[in-house]
């Protein structure tokens, strides 16, 4: 029987304060339990800050988070990769059986799960290298497998095309539209309207620290809700 999902997510009220400074102000916003939804926002926007509330890795100064339910494994259901991925100083494959055998699975299962998402990934021919050792493009697609591998219901991806040549960037997309079809939500923090436009169903526009708009892509870029949107679009709001 397929498992539950955590999601939905509602977020209400969310801010987030260091001293006197608010870099995230009453943002409120529900996620979905399938699909890709894109944070959008130019440089210091509050993508990262949101991605790491949600996550769980801060804890917000006002509001509240609500998952449809809580299960005592909450932060093993999600997943998080960050721009510069961490990566043990082991093989590729040994990056990904690490993570499978910690969440409890036998030996064997994690093999065979490992070597298919390094088939997945375009990763299989690179299993046994140091995985440090391999190019950022690969890197970003192993950090990728790693995430996927545990089939988590929601993935939280911070501009995983930054720094990509055009080709890498393209089949890091390709695999993000995968795992949202496998069934993972995706949340993409990313300035690459490109790649928004390509990959998202949904979208959340972030300006300074506010949610700007949150809504369906099509609609978002089709007809931008103000004219803070409509100039990040036209690649005209810098911060
Ligand atoms: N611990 C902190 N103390 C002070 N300011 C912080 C702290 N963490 C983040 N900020 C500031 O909060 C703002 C939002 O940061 P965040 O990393 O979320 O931006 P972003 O939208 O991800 O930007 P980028 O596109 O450059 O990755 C930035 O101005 C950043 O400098
Ligand atoms: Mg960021």
């Amino acid at each position: 029987m397929a498992r539950e999902s955590i999601l939905p997510l509602r977020c209400e009220g969310l801010s987030f304060r260091v001293g006197d400074l608010t870099l995230l102000q009453e943002v409120s916003f529900t996620l979905g339990q399938t699909g890709v939804t894109a944070v959008l926002g130019p440089n210091g926007a509050g993508k990262t800050l949101l991605l790491k509330l949600c996550h769980g890795l801060l804890a917000p100064s006002a509001g509240h988070l609500q998952w449809r339910y809580r299960p005592a494994d909450l932060r093993m259901r999600q997943a998080m990769v960050f721009q510069k991925p961490i990566l043990l100083r082991r093989s590729v494959a040994a990056n990904i059986e690490y993570v499978l055998r910690v969440r409890g699975m036998s030996r064997a299962e994690s093999d065979a799960r490992t070597h298919e998402m390094l088939r997945l990934t375009g990763l299989a021919e690179f299993a046994a290298r140091p995985a440090r050792a391999l190019s950022g493009g690969e890197q970003q697609r192993l950090a990728l497998a790693r995430a996927w591998a545990t089939a988590p219901d929601v993935l939280f991806l911070d501009e995983p095309g930054a720094n990509l040549d055009p080709a890498a960037a393209r089949a890091v997309e390709e695999l993000i539209c995968t795992i949202a079809a496998s069934g993972t939500k995706v949340v993409l923090a990313t300035h690459d309207l490109a790649q928004a436009r390509r990959t998202a169903q949904d979208v959340l526009f972030l300006h300074r620290g506010r949610l700007r708009a949150a809504g369906a892509a099509t609609d978002f870029f089709a007809s931008p809700p103000d004219e803070t949107a409509a100039a990040f679009l036209r690649g005209e709001l810098y911060w």
